[in-house]
């Protein structure tokens, strides 16, 4: 029998689940499930997943962060399609292909003009890899500095930047001579870089794990003191790049000019993994310095075409769309249509971020019978309402968002960027509604909390 894609997964529709228990993570698949996050998805449309009852969900993780252009965008599909009908000679390897050249020059317009070239690897944390390297061997040092709460992938050389215990846990020794300085703490990072012997602050602009923002006065003494101290200043934009913060790149907020910056996520269009390291042709030019050093870093499948093409269709839309207004354009009304909730409701905190990168944060609230309750649930496990909120959103109002970080109560969304009006308001209003039952019916909503914690979360 033939291989036909459409005949397999109309037999085997429904084992999703079954086949992750007994193949893939079994533990994820049960966090998932205990979360009622199982469905079976059977189509990308835009903002929206839907399951095979054709019941439509909000996607507002967008695979963290991948579908800046929504899902199936015509544009990129159809550029994948051309590729792959004109049989384009693929990784022929010693050879200098069009597409990678043409990937490598639309990128490295969209950056400031310090930045000159890119090596392509095939994710965020990746990129970072090579950052790492790159850094090391263009300053001939051997530190590098991370920030708290930093997240930067979790291949060994990315895990040794996080900033997180629960990911690092068990999987050291990690890579020596890295360390972490407080984010937003110019002074931790002066007191390292003073040794002499750092050859990167790897920093998001803004962070991921709970999307905490810093100073501009905090971001301008980054570089000054990088430069200052002959250190490289890398931006890793992997989540915050393309648009997603409402300019198309984050560091743009604050004037920056970072020696190398990261890329991947939205890049991809959604369709083909792809990373890239986008640095000064100085930095360049120390690490591939002669011709034995041609291939000293390099991927087997990092300049593959139909990543190029994913790529080129993307950037040409985030353009011909202008996908990075409409981002800081809906962000801001986002922001105006959140306001009233935290006004409304005690428990509710805070909304921050950029763009379409926003946090949503939870709290203590003040009255002494939510106050109680509160505790409770925070003592059987912090972090939990969060999960509280991400729940019902899903589970009522059919809108898939995620909670930030582990152990904090922020639920963190990123909306396709081309989400709009209807998109938001339904958001509110949903969001509306879970908050209003926390409060009306805290028994209740806290109960299950704590059944949750109870649950297969803990184990
Ligand atoms: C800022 C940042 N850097 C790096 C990574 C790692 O990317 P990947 O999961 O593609 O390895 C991520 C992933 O979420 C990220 O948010």
């Amino acid at each position: 029998m033939s291989f036909d894609l459409e005949s397999l997964m109309e037999a085997r529709q429904g084992e999703n689940f079954k086949l992750h228990q007994e193949f893939l993570n079994p533990q994820l698949a049960r966090v998932l499930k205990t979360l009622g996050f199982d469905r079976f998805y059977e189509k990308g449309e835009g903002c929206y997943l839907i399951d095979r009852n054709g019941d439509r969900y909000l996607d507002f993780l967008s695979g963290f962060g991948v579908y800046a252009l929504g899902r199936s965008h015509p544009v990129v599909k159809k550029a994948l399609h051309d590729a792959l009908d004109m049989d384009l000679p693929n990784l022929a390897q010693l050879d200098c292909a069009l597409l990678p050249g043409l990937l490598g020059e639309a990128l490295v317009g969209t950056m400031h003009e310090g930045i000159g070239r890119c090596f392509f690897s095939n994710s965020g944390a990746e990129a970072i890899e090579a950052a790492i390297k790159f850094s090391r061997y263009a300053t001939g040092r051997p530190r590098v500095l991370y920030a708290d709460h930093a997240f930067h992938g979790l291949t060994n050389g990315a895990l040794s930047l996080n900033g997180g215990k629960e990911f690092r846990e068990g999987f050291g020794p990690l890579l020596p001579g890295c360390d972490p300085v407080g984010f937003g703490d110019l002074q931790s990072l002066e007191r390292e870089l003073r040794r002499g012997d750092v050859a990167a602050f790897v920093v998001e602009i803004i962070q991921g794990k709970g999307v905490y923002l810093a100073s501009d006065e905090y971001w301008a003494g980054v570089q000054r003191l990088c430069r200052q101290y002959s250190t490289l200043f890398v931006a890793d934009e992997v989540q915050t790049g393309l648009g997603r913060t409402g300019r198309m790149w984050a560091h743009e907020h604050y004037g920056l000019h970072p020696d190398i910056v990261t890329v991947s996520k939205a890049l991809s269009g959604g369709y083909v993994p792809v990373g890239a390291t986008a640095c000064s042709p100085e930095i360049f030019d120390r690490v591939y310095s002669k011709m034995e050093r041609a291939v000293v870093h390099s991927t087997t499948f990092g300049r593959n075409q139909l990543a190029m093409v994913a790529g080129l269709a993307t950037l040409q839309t985030i353009d011909d769309e202008e996908i990075v207004d409409r981002a800081r354009l809906s962000g801001e009304v986002f922001e105006k249509a959140l306001a009233p909730l935290v006004e409304k409701y005690e428990l509710f905190h805070e909304v921050r971020g950029k763009g379409l990168m926003i946090g949503l944060v939870f709290g203590e609230p003040a009255s002494l019978r939510l106050k109680a309750r509160w505790k409770m649930l925070e003592g059987a496990r912090k972090g939990l309402f969060s999960q509280l909120v991400v729940g019902p959103l899903f589970n009522r109002h059919r809108i898939l968002t995620q909670v930030a970080a582990d152990n904090v109560n922020i639920v963190k969304l990123l909306p396709p960027l081309i989400c709009g009006q209807e998109e938001i308001d339904y958001f509110v209003e949903a969001l509306d509604d879970v908050l209003g039952d926390a409060h009306r019916n805290s028994a209740l909503v806290f109960e299950f909390g704590k059944t949750l914690a109870k649950s297969a979360l803990h184990r």
